[in-house]
Parts: structure tokens; C-alpha cells; sequence
């Protein structure tokens, strides 16, 4: 079975203090992974040491960083380079949030360069892709998707391709409580692993885990997580609170 992963973003929230507590708590609740099942916690940079050791003797808990830079070294101030993830040994990092995208410009183009330095430094990204809301009400978000896709992961051979884990965030159910229903994700899900099968083959798009994002909550998580081509979530707001990423973790198939 493809890896099903509970990921939590939490973005630009919680101080150290409060980070630490809150992967406390999960932790304390002791749900034990099954192989093919994953927690993966995207932090602040500041955090990544203390979240790695936190996590360190857990079964198929992970550290993640929310972002890298899209060169690999140099005169780049305040920037934070994936060969430095590596030498943290940090497994995993968000590319392409559509906040990235909106608030900082991030490009395809940057976002196949990201790709590349993540891989080159064993490190799994998770990439990000999703359609804002004039686009959805158009009806053209199968489009704007494939093109993000063939933009920035087409490049990239089947061995390489099949490292990185998809998220489809449509930008209209970030943080705004309005959850893509499960036909939504469903449908979209299948479109992107139909898109990969048309570049990679049915066998290699059929191992690509594509997590649902977008106002993923306790109460949603099971029904979500059910549909066929969803394997996981990459959750904001509810990633937040002990109690509700802990029942995400559990709605995991
Ligand atoms: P919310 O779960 O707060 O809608 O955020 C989703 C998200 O952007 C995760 O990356």
C-alpha cells in the first residue's frame, strides 16, 4: 500500500514553548504507525532540532521544514538552503504552498529548481499544487494544476518522480473552513494521478501518495481520507491543537 501521511503545517504559529507542549501532547497519546502510515510535523526552521529530537524514537513520526531556497548556497540572507535540511537530517519539506506562491512569488519554474536540490539531497518534498477560487468557479482547475505539475515535476525522471508526495490545496478551502467535499477531492486526486500516469506510466502514478489540504479538521479527516486517491491530509489550523491531529492521525486508512 502507498504511504498514507498526516501531515501538519503549522506555518507561521506557536512559540517554541508552545510547539514543543503540542507535540507533547500528541505524542503522549502514543498512536502507534503502521508501516505504510506516517506523522509528519512541518515546523518553523527555528524548531526543526528540537521537534527532530522530540519525534527521534517514534515508529514513522518525521520532521519536516515548511520551505527551502531554490539555489544551493551563497549570498542569499536569511534563506535556508536544502543541503543545510540534509545536514539536519531533516526527511522532508513543503515546496510550493500556495502562501509561498501568493506572498512571495514562487514560481514553477523556482519550484522544479527546489524540487531538484531536495531530491539531489535526499530530502522528500512535498509538493504543493491547487487552484484559486476564480479558477474553480471557471471550471478550468484541472488546467491550472496540470500545468503546475508539468512546470515543475515533469522534468524529473520516474525513479526521481516517484520520491516526492503531491498535496492538492485548492487555495479556496485554506484556513477558510470551507473543505473541498470528498467528491471534489476524489475527482481532482484522480485527474492528477491520471495526469502522472500519462508522464510516468499507470505503475509509478499508482505509488504517489497525493494528500488533501484545505480546512482538513477532526470531524472531516475519516470521510476524506476514505476516498480512493486521497492518502492523507496536509493540515493547517487543526494540525494546531493536540486533540484534533490526533484524530486525524487515526482517520489515517
Ligand atoms: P487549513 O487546514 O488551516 O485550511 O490549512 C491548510 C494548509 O494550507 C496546509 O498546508
Amino acid at each position: 500500500m502507498r504511504k498514507q501521511i498526516a501531515a501538519a503545517n503549522w506555518k507561521m504559529n506557536l512559540t517554541f514553548q508552545q510547539g514543543e507542549k503540542l507535540l507533547d501532547d500528541i505524542l503522549r497519546a502514543d498512536i502507534r504507525l503502521k508501516s505504510h502510515r506516517h506523522a509528519v510535523f512541518a515546523v518553523p526552521f527555528p524548531y526543526l532540532l528540537m521537534a527532530r529530537s522530540e519525534v527521534e524514537e517514534e515508529t514513522n513520526y518525521y520532521v519536516a521544514a515548511q520551505n527551502c531556497y531554490h539555489k544551493k548556497n551563497g549570498a542569499f540572507t536569511g534563506e535556508v538552503s536544502a543541503e543545510m535540511l540534509h545536514s539536519l537530517a531533516i526527511p522532508y519539506c513543503i515546496i510550493g504552498h500556495s502562501e509561498r506562491r501568493e506572498h512571495f512569488h514562487e514560481t514553477n519554474a523556482m519550484l522544479s529548481e527546489k524540487l531538484d536540490l531536495c531530491l539531489e539531497h535526499f530530502i522528500t518534498p512535498i509538493f504543493c499544487c491547487g487552484e484559486p477560487l476564480p479558477i474553480r468557479e471557471a471550471g478550468t482547475q484541472n488546467q491550472f494544476v496540470e500545468l503546475q505539475l508539468k512546470e515543475s515535476l515533469f522534468h524529473l525522471s520516474a525513479d526521481q518522480a516517484k520520491m516526492v508526495v503531491i498535496a492538492y490545496e485548492p487555495i479556496w478551502a485554506i484556513g477558510t473552513g470551507k473543505t473541498a467535499t470528498s467528491a471534489q477531492a476524489q475527482e481532482m486526486h484522480a485527474f492528477v494521478r491520471s495526469i502522472l500516469a500519462s508522464q510516468y506510466g499507470p505503475e509509478v502514478a499508482g505509488e504517489f501518495s497525493i494528500l488533501y489540504g484545505g480546512s482538513v479538521k477532526a470531524n472531516n479527516a475519516t470521510e476524506l481520507f476514505a476516498c480512493p486517491d486521497v492518502d492523507g491530509g496536509l493540515v493547517g489550523g487543526a494540525s494546531l491543537v493536540a486533540t484534533d491531529f490526533i484524530e486525524i492521525m487515526k482517520a489515517l486508512k
